[in-house]
């Protein structure tokens, strides 16, 4: 399906749960092109209700929504949480390190419990990757993954593409998709859930995405996903739209993956002289948490012109309410949701 763009919003997509036939959001992997677009949509009146002093809906009134953390987080379990509640759902944040886990108890029992307690959705983030998948398995709700593992980050995709989206409208260009974008993913790529969803998301929606690292922090084989591979951080740069740059993951890393973070810096950082080499008007992408001067300058990640890094937090908050609105609207029996896989 390829709307255009100017069809209506309900006219773009196929009617109630056909247009989003999942019940889980676990990794942009499983998603169709138009199940992508459908979601940004869904978003935009998200991102107008945010803009405004009073930020409440009660579409989600009365369901009740956990967040399971099993691993640090800021930007996504603040706005998972802020998504609930202007949402108007009960939200409970279960913290790992706090919880029974550290008793001992195994991820299907933690699901098994959360499941009793008949959450209207789960959103886990676990350092295992797959395990947001066995929970899916266990439990009779939606479950959405905040990040598992190196494997993806499907909102954290999401979210980049309508941060994307909106910057480039805002310099005039109309397009729905990426198509003619040349996107460069810089850094850990090895370790990077990011980096995993971000590649076939822009992909999906028409983007040339390069992907630069070491050769020691380039996963083996990725060029079979449809990346172009780089590991000269200036000649990834030659005709780049956008700059996603991604931390090293050190967490991740067993043993030495760089030789030091000075080196990195000099090699892969993105300095305000290596942006130049791009173009003009190339915009830059940062997930967060930012290492600065390692990764990143700060004079390139604080460019007002340049820099969209606080646009993509705002859009995860639009985007998170938009996934949560779309996976809960089976249990609230929204007309034509009932049917949903
Ligand atoms: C990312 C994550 O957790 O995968 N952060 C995020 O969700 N904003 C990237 C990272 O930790 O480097």
């Amino acid at each position: 399906m390829t709307p255009s763009d100017t069809t209506p919003h309900a006219a773009r997509y196929p009617a109630g749960s056909l247009a989003f036939p999942h019940r889980d959001l676990l990794g942009i992997g499983h998603l169709e092109r138009h199940e992508i677009l459908f979601l940004l949509d869904e978003a935009e009146q998200w991102v107008d209700l945010n803009r405004q002093s009073a930020k409440h809906s009660d579409a989600l009134a009365g369901l009740t929504i956990i967040n399971a953390f099993f691993e640090n987080s800021t930007r996504t379990l603040l706005s998972f949480e802020i998504a609930g509640k202007r949402l108007g759902a009960d939200v409970v944040n279960m913290h790992a390190a706090t919880s029974s886990v550290k008793k001992g108890e195994t991820l299907i029992d933690t699901a098994i419990t959360l499941n009793a307690m008949r959450a209207d959705a789960i959103v886990i983030r676990h350092g295992s990757s797959g395990a947001t998948g066995l929970i899916a398995d266990k439990v009779d709700c939606p479950v959405l993954n905040a990040g598992d593992g190196q494997h993806e980050h499907p909102t954290q995709a999401l979210l980049d593409a309508l941060a994307l989206r909106h910057a480039l409208r805002e310099r005039g260009q109309q397009a729905d998709d990426f198509t003619g974008q040349i996107i460069v993913i810089c850094g850990d790529i090895l370790h990077s859930r990011v980096a995993r969803s971000n590649l076939l998301c822009l992909q999906a929606l028409g983007a040339t995405v390069r992907l630069c690292a070491p050769p020691a922090l380039m996963p083996a084989g990725i060029e079979a996903m449809g990346a172009e591979v780089f590991h000269d951080f200036d000649a990834a740069l030659q005709g780049a739209d956008v700059i996603m740059m991604l931390r090293l993951q050190t967490e991740r890393m067993s043993g030495q993956f760089i030789p030091s973070a000075r080196e990195y810096h000099h090699l892969y950082g993105l300095t305000k002289t290596r942006l130049a080499q791009a173009s003009d008007q190339t915009l830059v992408m940062h997930p967060g948490p930012m290492n600065r001067g390692v990764e990143i300058d700060s004079e390139v990640a604080d460019m007002i012109d340049r820099s969209i890094i606080t646009q993509q937090v705002e859009m995860g908050v639009a985007i998170r309410m938009a996934c949560l609105d779309v996976l809960t609207r089976r249990a609230r029996q929204v007309e034509g949701w009932g049917d949903a896989a």
